[in-house]
């Protein structure tokens, strides 16, 4: 049993609405979104009592099986399923396991670990690789050809094949670091941004035109560029995030700081959701 994975969403979807982080919503004074809170006392029972589901509250409370997915689609709402209610009791059975996030834990080097078939190994990552294969009794592919590797690196760095002269040069190059160089000269390449900026984009459903019905002019393409940029300049993802949101805002801002955030044409529905709530301040005129 996973918490972040099994139990979380289960809590997610059917109990923060009343037991989250809002205070206005919030009933019986009980929130399930923080550890110390969902461990607490209360009045000699305990929500979550580790290793005993019989002791704890959730388990037991009838009001359980009512409990509907607040955001399940309206006549469809899911009750919470007889499934769920197990996995929360077999959960606190095995000891209520409450981890942070993984995204709040520093990473920790793991030790390498031993495999048999040794002389494969060329890199210390090859030997996590090699223990999973071998785990599952599998052989490792042969090498690829360095066609193959070309084209495969090609199409993940910038979504483009090589081209003829670009291989010709790598089958030329018979220095030790000739596939360093490859991924060196694809990661360096404006391409690269391209690429990578798509899957952000995506989430964040950006779109050249705004749909079949409304298909006037759009300067949407200026925060495309902005986002491309900011993949090939490497720009941290705390700032990547801070531009975005509140580029404008920022003490001396630059232009490319400004026009973007400052342009409702070019925000991201994202980002003008969360200012439309949190910003205060005056609205600055489109410099786009
Ligand atoms: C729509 C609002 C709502 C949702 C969703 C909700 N609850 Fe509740 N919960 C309440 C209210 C109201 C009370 C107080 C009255 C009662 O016990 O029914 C309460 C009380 C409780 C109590 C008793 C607290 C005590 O000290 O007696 C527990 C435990 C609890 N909820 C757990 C959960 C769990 C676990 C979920 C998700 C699976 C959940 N609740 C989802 C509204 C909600």
């Amino acid at each position: 049993m996973d918490f972040l994975r099994d139990v979380r969403p289960i809590l997610a979807q059917h109990c923060f609405q009343c037991h989250g982080p809002d205070d206005n919503a919030r009933k019986a004074k009980l929130r399930l979104d923080q550890k110390e809170a969902a461990f607490a006392e209360r009045k000699g029972k305990f929500v979550v009592a580790p290793n005993a589901p019989e002791n704890s509250l959730p388990v037991r409370a009838d009001h359980l099986r009512q409990r509907k997915a607040p955001d399940a689609p309206a006549g469809k709402s899911e009750a919470l399923t007889e499934k769920k209610i197990e996995t929360l009791r077999l959960w606190i059975e095995q000891g209520a396991a409450w981890p942070e996030h993984w995204a709040f834990v520093a990473p920790k080097r793991p030790a390498l670990p031993e495999v048999r078939k040794s002389e494969w190994v060329r890199d210390p990552i090859d030997r996590f690789v090699l223990t999973k294969l071998e785990t599952e009794n599998l052989n490792p592919n042969p090498e690829a050809t360095r066609e193959a590797w070309l084209r495969r690196a090609s199409f993940d760095l910038t979504g483009l094949p090589p081209t003829p002269q670009e291989l010709d040069e790598f089958l030329k190059d018979t220095s030790p670091k000739a596939y360093e160089n490859q991924a060196d000269r694809l990661l360096a390449s404006t391409r690269y941004g391209e690429r990578q900026t798509q899957e952000w984009l995506d989430l964040a459903r950006y779109a050249d035109t705004g749909g079949y019905q409304n298909d006037s002019p759009r300067q949407m393409w200026k925060w495309r560029e902005w986002v491309i940029n900011a993949y090939n300049a490497n720009m941290p993802f705390d700032q990547f995030t801070i531009e975005q949101l509140a580029g404008d805002l920022l003490p001396n801002a630059t232009l490319s700081q400004r026009w973007r955030p400052g342009s409702t044409a070019t925000i991201p529905p994202i980002a003008r959701r969360a200012r439309r709530k949190t910003s205060t301040a005056p609205r600055t005129s489109s410099t786009a």
